[in-house]
């Protein structure tokens, strides 16, 4: 591993995460809300960088030693020619793997083309199996849509995680049918705690809810079992639910707030913006579009990454401090 990627505190940033374009076609209450205050504002196409940049810039961190990817938005895949994009991506020597986080809208179409282009592993984000809820949500009324998506995407062969977004008062109730959709398919569920993120965010003390309290409620369901060499995956810490009929399915739980996991931390970002984000939950950032649109070098596009790296910190303080974090997740990627 090239020591360029190692940072100020021994992490390896081995993993990029890109996001594609910071719109959607959802509208998640906690991301883009459709009533945001003074209107959703979304990046002009111009403003994002063009598939040209973005290849340059992943064999550039290639090139570097990373080796991982994660496609992600707003929705990646409302972006057009993202299919050739991914493509070309999976050409690219050295970048042994290529993922995607969708909201599965457009799953079903594209399932196909993305396994083609040898994308193995999706995380499709649902945080309700109930349409009407789905739709109160996620202001389109599209639960029936993204379901095909998932299905098409167990059929192919796709490893799939999904992820749930944990809200007290607005999806608890189906927590333990999320733990039984992972024991009856063959599906990781991920509950995540919700995140205060944005200047608008919709958080609220009242809403969050705790991973430790998600464990004790799928815990009442059976048996929870770390999964051995695999306690950390990501950020989620991975358990086998053991059911008491001896069934078993795989849950995670992501907790950014109450178990942060910043001390093994090996992200960095590309926003839809241009712009290199070290940490999701710190608003620092460095231009990289400018320095690209000025002409300059791999090797000056290369020193401002490893300078990023150098300088991505330590953690989040979300605890003490929630005005580090103004950055909007949609153009973020989460
Ligand atoms: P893999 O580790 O590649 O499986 O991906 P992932 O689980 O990190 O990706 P995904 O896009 O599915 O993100 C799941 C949740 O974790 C989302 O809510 C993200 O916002 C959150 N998340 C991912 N990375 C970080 C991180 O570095 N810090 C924090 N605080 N949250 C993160
Ligand atoms: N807190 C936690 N997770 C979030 N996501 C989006 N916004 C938040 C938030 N405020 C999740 C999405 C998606 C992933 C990329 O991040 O549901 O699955
Ligand atoms: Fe779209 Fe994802 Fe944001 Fe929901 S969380 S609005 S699916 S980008």
């Amino acid at each position: 591993m090239n020591s360029d990627l190692v940072d100020n505190f021994s992490r390896t940033i081995s993993y990029l995460r890109l996001s594609l374009t910071d719109r959607c076609n959802l509208r998640c209450r906690y991301c883009m809300p459709e009533d945001i205050k003074g209107g959703l504002q979304v990046l002009r196409h111009e403003d994002l960088l063009r598939y040209e940049e973005l290849l340059r810039i992943v064999n550039i961190v290639v090139k570097m030693g990373m080796n991982k990817i994660r496609l992600t938005g707003g929705e990646p895949l409302v972006r057009k020619g993202v299919m050739d994009f991914i493509d070309a991506l999976s050409h690219i020597d050295g970048l042994e793997e290529i993922r995607l986080t969708t909201n599965g809208v457009l799953l079903h179409e594209k399932a196909k083309g993305l396994y083609n282009a040898g994308i193995r592993k999706l995380n499709i984000s649902l945080d309700s199996m109930r349409p009407d809820r789905f739709k109160a949500i996620a202001g389109v009324d599209l639960f029936h849509k993204v379901w095909q998506g998932i299905e098409t995407a167990e059929k192919i062969g796709f490893d799939v995680k999904i992820n749930v977004v944990a809200m007290k008062g607005v999806n608890d109730d189906e927590f333990v049918d999320f733990a039984r959709l992972a024991v009856e398919r063959p599906f990781q569920v991920r509950f995540i705690e919700f995140m205060p993120v944005g200047n608008d965010s919709t958080w609220d003390k009242a809403t969050y809810i705790s991973s430790s309290d998600l464990e004790d409620i799928v815990g009442e369901m059976g048996e929870l079992e770390p999964l051995a060499g695999r306690r950390m995956d990501g950020p989620a810490r991975v358990y086998s639910l053991q059911m008491k009929n001896g069934q078993t399915g795989e849950v995670g739980f992501i907790s950014p707030i109450s178990h942060h996991f910043c001390d093994t931390c090996n992200r960095l970002r590309l926003t839809s913006a241009g712009r290199l984000r070290a940490c999701l939950l710190h608003d620092r950032e460095a231009d990289l579009k400018s320095l690209l649109r000025n002409g300059a070098s791999d090797k000056e596009l290369q020193e401002l990454i490893r300078q990023t790296i150098l300088d991505k910190p330590k953690g989040h303080t979300l605890a003490d401090d929630q005005a580090n974090c103004s950055g909007q997740m949609s153009r973020i990627g989460g």
